[in-house]
């Protein structure tokens, strides 16, 4: 039990506390470009997916997962699509549906359906990747494609599908080059994949509907928890007959989900009211290089903002030690030898001053 000496104690220590805290300074929240995954949802959105009218969606009975998938199929010109909870499940069973064991699939080198997918194609469908070199503009030279592309010959894999991206590195892929890459495929037999985890932002960027770039392709996965906003999920689309198949490997790598309604409602809502914003992430990007481009000791890569992205290098080389810097002012953002800065809704225009201003004290040190 407390006695009255004790209770005075506890109350001076309360009170010493109180001023302690008070002298602290203030921790500011960081302001982090590290991607645009770090979009949180709003309270309508939330308050969307807590109204969400529900029901199995593995047996087909969801009605708010078969809005979200008629609707964004017709958007995007395709016959039917299927919510995944992840863009690397979407891409992984997109290639298991069109692919065998023993197939291949021809990638960009830096593509996310190769290099970032942890081998999933590989190691669960036997599929072999033939990645290839970018350009500098993000695409694959059609020649490569061509030189990759295996004869029938018992010694080689069977090249079965040709993947893209868009955007890719924040960068947008014209539509000149996919219409050659599309004939390109249509020649040699091969399937036309599109990892479209960002093509809204392509499609913002070319003031074009999602479907121009989108129904040029056999089957494309959309991202909603990109600069969408969304918490979770992605939108595989094609024609019914690929759908019907990834529903069978959806299932076969869990991602069969139950009442998953709550989750599509937040895409829905994403898709109703966040794509046209995606412009201002873009002006906030092409901001953000203005800021930077007087500062000394460093570059902006290509020399202007990809859609929502900007990447940086130093001049001096040592991009840990600008990176480390940054953080301890409350700026985070990815990449040592090139930085990555990526803006997305929930960065405002005074965060983007601020990030010019920490980058700027930096190499004001040298
Ligand atoms: C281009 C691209 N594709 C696919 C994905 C995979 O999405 P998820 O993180 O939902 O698996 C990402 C994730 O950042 C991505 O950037």
């Amino acid at each position: 039990m407390l006695g009255i000496g004790d209770g005075l104690t506890y109350y001076l220590f309360l009170k010493l506390n109180k001023a302690l805290l008070e002298t602290m300074p203030h921790t500011q929240t960081p302001i982090d470009l590290r991607s645009d995954t770090f979009t949180t949802p709003c309270a309508a959105m939330r308050r969307a997916m807590a109204d969400a009218e529900v029901g199995d969606d593995v047996f087909g009975e969801d009605p708010t997962v078969n809005r979200l998938q008629a609707m964004l199929a017709e958007q995007a010109g395709h016959e039917a699509g299927l919510f995944f909870p992840s863009g690397t499940q979407s891409n992984l069973v997109a290639l298991l549906a069109h692919c065998q064991r023993g197939d291949e699939y021809i990638v960009g080198q830096n593509a996310h359906t190769y290099r970032y997918e942890a081998g999933g194609a590989a190691v669960l469908g036997s599929i072999q990747p033939q990645p290839i070199e970018h350009d500098a503009d993000g695409t694959i030279s059609l020649a490569k494609i061509e030189a990759a592309i295996k004869a029938d010959d018992v010694h080689f894999a069977k090249s079965k599908l040709l993947a893209l991206e868009n955007t890719i590195g924040g960068k947008v892929i014209s539509s000149d080059y996919i219409d050659s890459a599309r004939e390109l495929a249509v020649l040699h037999g091969l399937i036309f994949h599109l990892d479209g985890a960002r093509v809204f932002n392509a499609a913002v960027a070319q003031q074009a509907d999602i479907a121009s770039i989108t129904g040029k392709f056999d089957s494309v996965s959309i991202c909603l928890s990109k600069g969408l906003g969304a918490p979770v999920g992605s939108v595989l689309v094609s024609s019914k007959a690929v759908i019907d198949e990834a529903r069978r490997w959806r299932k076969m790598v869990g991602g069969g989900m139950r009442q998953a309604g709550v989750l599509a409602a937040a895409g829905l809502f994403a898709l109703e009211h966040n794509v046209s914003r995606l412009q201002q992430d873009h002006e906030h990007a092409q901001l953000l290089v203005a800021g930077l481009s007087s500062i000394e000791g460093l570059t902006v890569i290509g020399g202007t903002a990809h859609t929502n992205m900007v990447f940086l290098s130093c001049d001096n080389g040592d991009g840990n030690a600008f990176l480390e810097f940054c953080k301890a002012r409350g700026l985070l953002f990815t990449g040592d030898k090139v930085a990555r800065l990526v803006l997305y809704k929930g960065i405002s225009a005074e965060q983007v001053s601020s990030a010019i201003e920490i980058i700027g004290d930096y190499f004001d040190g040298f």
